[in-house]
C-alpha cells in the first residue's frame, strides 16, 4: 500500500477530501501521518478523528526544524507527500531528499497568482481585480522557488459577475477537493 503523508496548516478539507477518497476506495493508499505547523488547526481535528497520527512540527531554527521534519519523514517514509494548505516553505534539504514526490495545491491557475505573499482570500481577491472570466486550482511539483515548480494537473473554474473573494473561493475550493485525489491517485499508479 502506498503511503502518504500530508502537511496542512489550515481547516484541512483538501485533507478530507483525501480522507474520503480512499474511505470510498476511489484512492488505494493510505495517510501515514499529517504534519501541521500550528497548535489546533482544524486539519489536526480532523487527523484525530480518523485515527490518523498528527505531529506539530516547530521551530525557530531552521537547521533544528529540518532535523526534526527529516526524522519525522525517515519514520513514516512517504511514497508521496503532500502540501494541502501549508504555508511555511519547506526546507531545500527535504525538497532535494524527495525531489519528484512532494506536490502542492494551490488555489489559481499558476503561473497566475502564485508565489509568495499569494495565499488564501489574497489570490481570489486579486483575481478579481484582475477581470478575468476563468479562474481555477493547480496541483504541482514543489521545487526550492514558492509555487514555481512544474504544473501537474488545473482544474478551471468560471469567474461570475456577482462573485465576491468569499463566493470564488468557495467554488475554487470545491473543484481543489476533486482535483487533488484525482491527481494523487494518477501519481500513484
Ligand atoms: C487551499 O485553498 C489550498 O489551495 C491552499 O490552501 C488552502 C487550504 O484549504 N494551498 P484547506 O485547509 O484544505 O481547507
Amino acid at each position: 500500500m502506498k503511503k502518504l503523508v500530508i502537511f496542512a496548516s489550515g481547516s484541512g478539507s483538501n485533507f478530507q477530501a483525501i480522507i474520503d477518497a480512499i474511505a470510498r476506495n476511489e484512492l488505494e493508499a493510505q495517510i501515514a501521518g499529517l504534519i501541521t505547523n500550528r497548535d489546533e488547526t482544524g486539519a489536526a481535528g480532523r487527523a484525530i478523528s480518523n485515527n490518523i497520527p498528527v505531529t506539530v512540527i516547530k521551530d525557530s531554527d531552521p537547521v533544528m526544524l529540518n532535523e526534526k521534519l527529516e526524522a519525522q519523514l525517515s519514520a513514516w517514509n512517504p511514497d508521496l507527500i503532500i502540501l494541502a494548505g501549508f504555508l511555511n516553505k519547506i526546507p531545500d534539504k527535504i525538497v532535494r531528499k524527495y525531489h519528484g514526490r512532494i506536490i502542492n495545491i494551490h488555489p489559481s491557475l499558476l503561473p497566475k497568482y502564485g508565489g509568495k505573499g499569494f495565499y488564501g482570500m489574497k489570490v481570489h481577491q486579486a483575481v478579481l481585480n484582475s477581470g478575468d472570466k476563468i479562474t481555477g486550482c493547480t496541483v504541482h511539483y514543489v521545487n526550492d522557488e514558492y509555487d514555481k515548480g512544474d504544473i501537474i494537473e488545473q482544474s478551471h473554474v468560471e469567474i461570475h459577475p456577482t462573485d465576491t473573494a468569499e463566493k470564488l473561493a468557495a467554488r475554487v475550493l470545491k473543484a481543489e477537493h476533486q482535483l487533488l485525489p484525482r491527481v494523487i491517485k494518477k501519481l500513484l499508479t
